[in-house]
């Protein structure tokens, strides 16, 4: 492929080959040869003097997406929601969230460990949301028995399922009216953007903080954006240091998600549309459990026939499908996986369940 083009269209030959066709995660995303060429040609310098003119584009461009004052490019977003965390919350202070969000439940326990941040955690309803009276009742009263609650954490999409901006703002409204911090942990918040037609600054307008994953469904192999208001991400900056995240010629990686945000927002839909097609074909088979209200996003969750689950992944696998071990599967569609690739798992199953 000619690399002197600006942006030369992406290789179709990484996408569904065998052993690619992999639905542990929209994570496994591979850069393409435009997003590479676009990292060649970065511009880079010092991020950490502030001199890396590609990292401090993306953290502008990220900043105007979400409608917030500034904007700080972290490794992660274990990394990004941490530095939102330690800028919010002293030591004993509390952060509310729902029950298996990630920031609680997948992140190595951070708040706590770090920051020494009281994890406290609410049920989380059908649609990955929080109820305002379940954040009203977590708030603790002024009692020196008890930490002081200082942010509400909220997730969208959470399990692939979206939250409306009334949603999300009947939950920041309770925070608010206690004097709290809101953060919401948009990893995939473009998603929610793409399937709800919302920009996702309105999506973020609840949350002081907000993070977007680039190396999500948007297809750059490093980073998320954190955004809020300019003294929060400053401190979020130092946080960021701290946590060993100040990166120097960052540009190049950066220039990653930049071409995320530029060409991958708007080609979502096409794994959302997969998704659903592999959602509606596994629940055409005998003995699948498959919910079909959950898969709103890129995301489809099923439940293999007891019996022969185990025989049903060897088959699929032996067909060049990847997917996690286990009876309860989550299937995650994303860039690298074209229409045709959902063809070969769908098929794959079908052989599997059927023979
Ligand atoms: C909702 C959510 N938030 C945060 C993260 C953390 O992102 P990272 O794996 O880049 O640390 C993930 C990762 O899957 C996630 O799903």
């Amino acid at each position: 492929m000619a690399m002197n083009s600006a942006y030369p269209s992406a290789s179709a030959s990484q996408a569904n080959a065998p052993g690619l066709i992999d639905f542990r995660s929209d994570t496994v995303t591979r850069p393409d040869a435009a997003m590479r060429q676009a990292m060649m040609q970065a511009e880079v310098g010092d991020d950490v003097y502030g001199d890396d003119p590609t990292v401090n584009a993306l953290e502008a461009k990220a900043a105007g997406l979400l409608g917030k004052e500034a904007a700080v490019y972290c490794t992660s977003g274990t990394q990004a929601n941490l530095s939102a965390m330690l800028s919010h919350c002293q030591r004993g202070e509390e952060i509310i969230a729902g029950h298996g969000y990630h920031v609680l439940a997948a992140e190595a326990g951070g708040c706590a460990a770090l920051g020494g941040i009281v994890p406290c955690a609410i049920p989380t309803g059908a649609d990955g949301g929080l109820d305002p009276d379940d954040i009203e009742a977590a708030i603790k009263p002024d009692d020196p028995h008890c930490p002081i609650s200082r942010l509400i954490s909220l997730e969208n999409t959470m399990g692939g399922r979206v939250q409306s901006v009334a949603r999300l703002e009947a939950a920041a409204a309770v925070a608010r009216r206690h004097g709290l911090s809101v953060h919401l942990d948009g990893a995939r918040l473009m998603n929610a953007s793409v399937a709800l037609g919302v920009s996702a600054k309105d999506l973020a307008a609840c949350a002081d903080t907000v993070t977007i994953c680039l190396s999500k469904g948007l297809g750059a192999p490093v980073g998320t954006v954190l955004a809020g208001p300019a003294d929060v991400i400053a401190r979020a900056r130092r946080q960021r240091k701290l946590l060993g995240g100040a990166m120097r010629q960052a540009g190049v990686l950066a220039a990653c998600g930049l071409y995320a945000l530029e060409h991958n927002v708007e080609r979502l839909a096409e794994d959302h549309a997969n998704a659903r097609r592999l959602a509606q074909g596994l629940a055409e088979l005998p003995g699948f459990e498959i919910d079909l209200e959950s898969c709103q996003t890129n995301m489809v969750f099923a439940r293999l026939p007891s019996g022969n689950w185990e025989t049903i992944l060897d088959h699929v696998g032996e067909a060049g499908v990847t997917i996690s071990h286990g009876r309860n599967l989550r299937l995650v569609c994303h860039k690298d996986i074209t229409s045709d690739g959902v063809d070969i798992a769908l098929q794959a199953f079908q052989q599997a369940a059927t023979s």
